[in-house]
């Protein structure tokens, strides 16, 4: 392990107490127990943020070091630092679960550690072990573990959402891998993704936009793939729709992915298929997980090419019976419709399908701690 530790003194983010790895430096304006408790109560997603917040420094070098938890607040960077001017970043997205004995839980995060790793290589950044990624969850989730939802309920799908990210941050404006850059953890309560809970999305069918080329960054999660997906997700919302799904950029027939999520095809007679990995498309851990639960339910999980056109035939022939998307915000949500400049295709009324609904649970059910985690999938972290 690459730090060091170190102790002491009480003012707003002086060091304090050490953990095994991260210097502690607490927040000495801390958010209202009462305020807490109205944010947590509803959360939504994304818009609000715990105390503090993970920082480690990477310089060409000294490699990784300066570890610390923070209090959470507005970055300093310099004008010309190049995440600025030439996008090198990346991210994650990691939730962290109370289960009922009050313990706090991850899921897989060694997985999207691993994607971190990939991402850092596709975008040049420089690459963090998968001991300091976990270890950096876990200093952020036990300094706010205030800010871990209960689920009231089993219906209830509240986490502590963990966003890791990485940026550039040398001053410089040639366009080369930078010299220094800055890991950070924030974190922020969360309810369901989309407003509404779990009911169908409708999905615009991109016919102008592609999300990602072979050769291209499409299966790094890095913040310029979303930021290319905006015009299509505005399109999307002035059709009234939800999300948006891709197709791939050389024939524009074979379906990728949502903005933000995996898409899975549910077929009446136990096939159950997800767009292959070729380079354009998000490995998502939610993802390889369904392929797992289903494969364990005897479905027969297939990892291949599916068009659009396959996409309509089926559903409207009765052959697909579900499509869901899913993602660690989104967990599993069903596709409601699919929606494009000269076609509407219904895909699920009411709350979705059975299949959909029954690995939604099996996955909350070992997220939250309800159910044996068979495949060791959960990593303590509080
Ligand atoms: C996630 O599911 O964690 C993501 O990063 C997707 C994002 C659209 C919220």
């Amino acid at each position: 392990m690459l730090f060091q530790a170190l102790s002491t003194s009480p003012i707003d983010g002086e060091p304090t107490v050490s953990t095994q790895q991260f210097d502690l430096r607490p927040t000495a304006h801390p958010t209202e127990e009462r305020i807490r408790a109205e944010i947590l109560a509803n959360p939504g997603f994304g818009r609000y943020f715990t105390d503090h917040m993970v920082h480690v420094r990477w310089t060409h070098n000294d490699g990784w070091h300066s570890a610390m938890v923070r209090p959470y607040g507005p970055l300093t960077l310099d004008p010309a630092a190049s995440v600025l001017h030439y996008a090198q970043e990346i991210f994650e997205g990691v939730k962290a679960y109370r289960h009922a004995d009050g313990s706090v839980w991850t899921f897989r995060p060694e997985r999207n550690a691993a994607r971190f790793q990939a991402s850092a290589r596709r975008l040049a950044l420089p690459e963090l072990d998968s001991d300091t990624f976990i270890a950096s969850l876990k200093a952020l989730v036990s300094q706010d573990v205030d800010w871990v939802p209960t689920p009231a309920s089993e219906a209830e799908e509240s986490s502590l959402y963990l966003r890791p990210f990485m940026i550039a941050s040398e001053k410089f404006l040639g366009v080369k891998p930078a010299k220094q850059v800055d890991y950070y953890v924030i974190a922020s309560p969360a309810a369901a993704y989309f407003k509404g809970g779990v009911k169908p999305v409708s999905i615009w069918l991109s016919s102008h936009y592609n999300r990602a080329a072979r050769g291209g960054t499409g299966s790094a999660k890095c913040g310029g793939n979303y930021a290319a997906s905006l015009a299509a997700q505005k399109e999307a919302e002035a059709h009234g729709c939800d999300q948006v799904a891709f197709l791939d950029a050389v024939e524009n027939q074979w379906v990728e992915e949502l903005g933000g999520m995996n898409l899975f095809f549910v077929f009446r007679d136990g096939r159950i298929v997800t767009p292959a990995l070729t380079g354009t498309i998000l490995e998502g851990v939610t993802r390889d997980s369904v392929l797992q639960l289903a494969a364990d339910d005897g479905l027969q999980p297939e990892e291949r090419a599916i068009s659009i056109d396959e996409w309509r035939e089926g559903v409207r022939s009765g052959e697909i019976s579900e499509v869901f998307a899913c993602g660690t915000a989104a967990v599993i949500t069903p596709v409601g419709e699919l929606i494009s400049e000269d076609d509407r295709l219904v895909c699920a009324e009411g709350s979705g399908g059975e299949v959909g609904k029954s690995l939604r649970k099996q996955l909350l059910d070992i997220q939250y701690g309800r159910a044996e985690d068979r495949h060791g999938w959960l990593t303590r972290l509080a």
